[in-house]
């Protein structure tokens, strides 16, 4: 599986500058560490089907407008409106109320390319490690009936990735 280098790094480092400091919420590793592990999921997720650097570009830059405050139009002049209007999806809508935000999120993620929809199932994937020791035993399982949200909505687009997801799912007490 060939993949640009060139343009990962490129993207790697705008993405470690704006999230500069920000740390992995519970493990306090930098934030990039988060950002790398996503895109390494769809990495291995590579099987020819769905144009790699388009998402692994997603997957370095999907926080970067929710968490770092970066606009979206920065990212239309840095990368282009594919990525832009495929990162702009992967972020919460806060005008949006909080028990319907998944939904409209997981709506509008499904209007994009399926590559946006790998980006999604890669992060869940990732942020289901085990959860921070001070989480209550009703956030986790919040949080794992969410993550199932997510494998029905999103899993179609890659059947390695929705098995992972399960597999995740099915670990995480
Ligand atoms: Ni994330």
């Amino acid at each position: 599986m060939s993949w640009n280098q060139d343009l990962f790094k490129r993207t790697l480092d705008f993405a470690a500058k704006v999230h500069g400091a920000q740390q992995v919420p519970g493990s306090g590793a930098p934030y990039v560490v988060h950002l790398v592990k996503v895109a390494t999921e769809v990495l291995r997720a590579a099987d020819g089907s769905f144009d790699v650097d388009f998402a692994m570009q997603c997957a370095l830059l999907h926080d970067c407008v929710e968490d770092a405050g970066v606009k979206v139009e920065t990212l239309h002049l840095e990368f282009g409106s594919r990525v832009a209007n495929g990162v702009h999806a992967l972020t919460k809508d806060d005008a949006v109320s909080k028990p319907e935000r998944m939904a409209d999120s997981l709506r509008r993620i499904r209007a994009q390319p399926r590559e946006v929809w790998l980006v999604k199932l890669a992060d869940r994937i990732t942020n289901l490690e085990p959860a921070p020791a001070h989480w209550a035993a009703e956030k986790r399982a919040a949080y794992r009936a969410e993550a199932q949200v997510i494998a029905d909505a999103l899993g179609e687009a890659h059947a390695g990735l929705a098995a992972r997801i399960r597999e995740k799912i099915a670990a995480y007490a």
